[in-house]
């Protein structure tokens, strides 16, 4: 798409356009902006890091305020709507969109190029191989080198119109050169997928806040296209791949020779170059069907490793001509057929369901069944997450289930098969009673999960104790769940600070305890000690307090305790802190156990201190002052400025509160400002105020 040289020219226009912002250098600011997108979302490499590429982007959004007839259409300021989708439009597709046939194996390949031959006339025919998104199916229109209209495939005749949903994918260009091609109007089929690492940072979100995760890619996209608010829609980062096009008109002579492709290669080339994430790296041309089946096959045994979802590989006649003349029956292509991998689906029967209690209290249902091989792995327990979900699946003991593995998704039931019931299944009662420490159990209102609110219910403190040592929390690497259970029944840990009193000799004597491991162990409990304080403030499993929010929390005071003294509108008042969040915070610091058990912890040499912030306290000038900057700053940028505070042994906060000393505003400041001005001991300060004291 752009030349190194045309990069090169880029980047040197940068500081030209953002010097003198007229007409054509807001033209160039704007390639320069699509430019990055290109080589963050399509090549997946980018030149400049994010903080580098929102400067340009406020930049831009800064001069299209100065002067809106500025914006065009395709600016990367226009992806963002206002307005909410109220109800989706039905639309009809300029051409079916039609499905593909499918075949399990050789065989089926065997004789589907056979029939190829056949309609063909040819004894070899050219095949394009591609893989098979597992996502949600769309089409775009392009009149006149803009995207005029998204859509859903629907029905395959008539979908609903997502345009704004569609804008927020920020690999689907908001235009492209076809009049280069001497296209005017293009309609244009892909997939939409959301990767397997950000399906996976959702979820774990969801299940932050108690909420069931969505149960696999392919749902979370489909459902993601239709979200009412395009702002949610762009939060999910999904991506598109561009695999047909379906539709062309315009074919006129052009000066500068590019023709339009005569195969379906040549068409993912050109949308390729045009800037759309098209197969074109993942995709191969063989001639013959035996290429087809060795390349069907190797892609299998790289499924896994792939950063997305695949169901099969699509085989295509290369050939547009040869596609034309071999056509359509109502339901399919002749000239395309799909190879399904093996299916990552199979059935059991569901025994019994369990009750798990979980370090928060809530109580979740898990169903065992019949162990059952799928995708490589022996399932035979299942998440069924809350009362809501056993409901709506109408699920009960005794049941046939379809159960489902995709990749590293986490196994789930897909359905119950209810035509094979027999009529002795039953029904799945759920418990009044902790089944650990048989107290009574509550729900919350607005909440689907029950809860054993007994903090001291023993289910409760193990899990407690587990989350601590793990991972991303305190990383006591050879603790780890199973030797938390062991030490817990056997009596030598009761809390999280017995961790730290572990009597190592009693550990000596267990068996599978040689001196290697207790050696570890100890080092890994020590090292632990120095860890920052976000890691213990993640470890302390506060309700709705993830690793973002703690990193927030560890910002916001030189020691942990300083929360006891904070009220609900001082957490608010954090970045990404909310009522619910504030309220869980604040239950923690007031209550008496907990504190007690932090004052353990330092007892025992594990830092509740924000190391950071002590160093520079005692020597330098912004001692104890803490700062917060907002808006664009001119002269600096944010993180220059955060980093010379600190120098200077100042704190950075995380929102407007009453603790914070200094506002640094730069142009365009919002919210953080009007609450700042509320608050008459925050002193306001321009950039070049702070320029001014920091030179005093
Ligand atoms: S071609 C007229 N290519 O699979 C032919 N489809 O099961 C249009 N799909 O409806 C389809 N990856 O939503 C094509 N590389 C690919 C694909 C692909 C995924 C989807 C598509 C289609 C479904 C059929």
């Amino acid at each position: 798409m752009y030349t190194a040289t045309q990069t090169k020219e880029l980047q040197h226009l940068t500081s030209a356009a953002l010097q003198n912002p007229d007409n054509t250098a807001i033209t160039i600011l704007k390639e320069i902006l699509r430019f990055h997108e290109y080589r963050y979302y399509i090549l997946n490499d980018p030149l400049i890091s994010d903080a580098e590429y929102d400067n340009l982007y406020k930049q831009l959004e800064k001069f299209e305020k100065n002067d809106p007839t500025l914006i065009t259409p395709d600016s990367p300021t226009q992806r963002v709507g206002s307005s909410l989708n109220n109800a989706f439009v039905t639309i009809q597709h300029l051409v079916p969109m039609l499905s593909l046939e499918n075949s399990y194996n050789v065989a089926d390949l065997l004789d589907w190029d056979r029939k190829a031959k056949e309609l063909t006339g040819l004894e070899t025919v050219e095949y394009c191989i591609e893989p098979k998104f597992d996502g949600a199916s769309i089409s775009l229109i392009y009149e006149n080198d803009l995207l005029s209209r998204g859509a859903t495939r629907g029905d395959g005749v008539e979908g609903e119109e997502i345009t704004n949903n569609i804008k927020q994918i920020k690999s689907v260009p908001l235009s492209a050169k076809f009049s280069e091609y001497g296209i005017d109007q293009i309609e244009i089929r892909g997939e939409v997928l959301i990767n397997k690492n950000n399906f996976k940072k959702y979820n774990d979100q969801l299940t932050e806040q108690n909420l069931p995760p969505l149960a696999n890619p392919r749902n979370a996209a489909a459902g993601s296209l239709r979200m009412k608010d395009p702002k949610e829609v762009g939060k999910r980062n999904l991506e598109a791949f561009l695999y047909h096009v379906s539709y062309i008109t315009g074919n006129r002579q052009l000066a500068t020779g590019n023709k339009q492709p005569t195969t379906h290669y040549g068409m993912l080339e050109m949308l390729w170059q045009l800037g759309f994430k098209s197969p074109i790296k993942e995709m191969t041309v063989v001639k013959g069907i035996d290429g087809v089946i060795n390349y069907v096959q190797a892609f299998e045994a790289k499924r896994d490793g792939l950063p997305y979802e695949i169901d099969g590989m699509v085989i295509k006649v290369n050939e547009l001509a040869l596609q034309d003349k071999m056509g359509m029956t109502t339901h399919h292509p002749r000239w395309a057929i799909a190879y399904k991998f093996k299916a990552r689906q199979a059935t059991s029967k569901l025994l019994k369901v369990e009750f798990q209690v979980g370090r928060t209290g809530s109580i979740t249902p898990v169903a065992k069944i019949e162990p059952v091989p799928i995708g490589g792995v022996t399932v035979s327990s299942i998440s069924l997450f809350n009362e809501d979900v056993v409901r709506e699946k109408d699920l009960r003991i005794g049941d046939t289930v379809l159960v489902e593995r995709a990749g590293d998704v986490i196994p789930y039931i897909v359905k119950p098969l209810t035509e094979l019931r027999s009529g002795t299944e039953e029904a799945i009662i759920f418990p009044k009673k902790c089944p650990v420490c048989h107290d009574e159990l509550y729900k919350p209102e607005d909440e689907a999960v029950w809860r054993c609110i007994n903090i001291n219910c023993e289910a409760q403190v193990v899990e407690r104790i587990i989350h601590f040592v793990s991972k991303d929390a305190m990383d006591i690497k050879s603790f780890g769940e199973a030797n938390v259970r062991k030490f817990y029944e056997l009596g030598l840990l009761k809390d999280i600070p017995g961790i730290y009193t572990l009597d190592f000799e009693a550990v000596a004597k267990l068996e599978g305890f040689g001196k290697k491991s207790i050696d570890n162990l100890q080092l890994a409990v020590e090292a632990s000690k120095s860890q920052p304080l976000h890691r213990l403030i993640f470890a302390l499993g506060i309700r709705y307090v993830g690793e973002t929010t703690a990193k927030t929390l560890a910002n916001a005071v030189s020691k942990l305790t300083d929360f006891a003294d904070y009220t609900e509108e001082q957490l608010q008042a954090l970045d990404d802190v909310g009522v619910k969040v504030s309220a869980s915070i604040y239950r923690f610091f007031r209550n008496e156990d907990n504190l007690k058990m932090l004052e353990k912890l330092e007892q025992l040499g594990i830092s509740l201190t924000n190391t950071k912030k002590k160093e520079h306290e005692a020597s330098t000038t912004f001692a104890g002052k803490s700062f917060l900057f907002t808006g664009t700053l001119t002269q600096l940028k944010r993180s220059e400025a955060e980093a010379m505070v600190e120098d200077k042994g100042g704190n950075i906060l995380g929102g407007v509160s009453s603790k914070l000393n200094y506002l640094i505003v730069g142009a365009d400041a919002g919210s953080k400002l009007e609450k700042a001005k509320k608050i008459p001991t925050i002193n306001i300060l321009t950039e070049e105020d702070f320029l001014k004291m920091l030179s005093n």
